[in-house]
């Protein structure tokens, strides 16, 4: 089971003297990907307007614009709720952009209650991410869009 309360040490840690929210991105985004175990993919959208928009992310190259209110993604954005699918071909209107990934979470990157962007992670196993998964990776979240906007205002990538 993954350490999320070190993960979050971590991130703090990592996060702790930039001040560039590009870079923190894209260090948040690896710190993850290298510790979680059976993904395939882990990014962030960013909204921009009606979409969200590929920003940093490891794994294959993948969909770059995602309608909000569709795929899991557009979901989870719209609901401004994490969404856990445990098998992405029973999940109606998910957007395939890798076909080795069958189960997916998206947790929404919200500040008060301004979504501004999500994050977005797969497996090439079918239920990969659970309840722990999902508390842990809110919390994180939490943890990244606080610093976030401590540092930039809220003025994401
Ligand atoms: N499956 C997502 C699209 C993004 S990729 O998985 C990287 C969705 O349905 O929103």
């Amino acid at each position: 089971m993954t350490d999320y309360d070190l993960l979050e040490k971590q991130l703090r840690a990592l996060l702790k003297n930039e001040h560039d929210p590009l870079a923190n991105t894209a260090n948040f985004v690896g710190l993850l990907y290298d510790a979680l175990p059976d993904i395939n993919w882990l990014g962030v959208y960013v909204l921009r307007g009606e979409e969200l928009v590929l920003g940093p992310f490891q794994g294959k190259p993948a969909c770059v614009r995602l309608p909000l209110g569709q795929g899991v993604c557009g979901t989870a954005a719209i609901r401004q709720q994490s969404v856990l699918v445990p098998d992405v071909e029973a999940f109606p209107g998910h957007i395939v952009c890798d076909t080795a990934s069958k189960s997916e979470v998206v947790v929404p990157l919200l500040l008060e209650n301004r979504v501004l962007g999500v994050l977005d992670i797969d497996s090439p196993s079918l239920a990969r991410f659970g309840e722990d998964d999902r508390k842990g990776l809110e919390k994180l979240c939490a943890v990244f869009v606080g610093d976030l906007s401590g540092k930039s205002a809220g003025d994401f990538i």
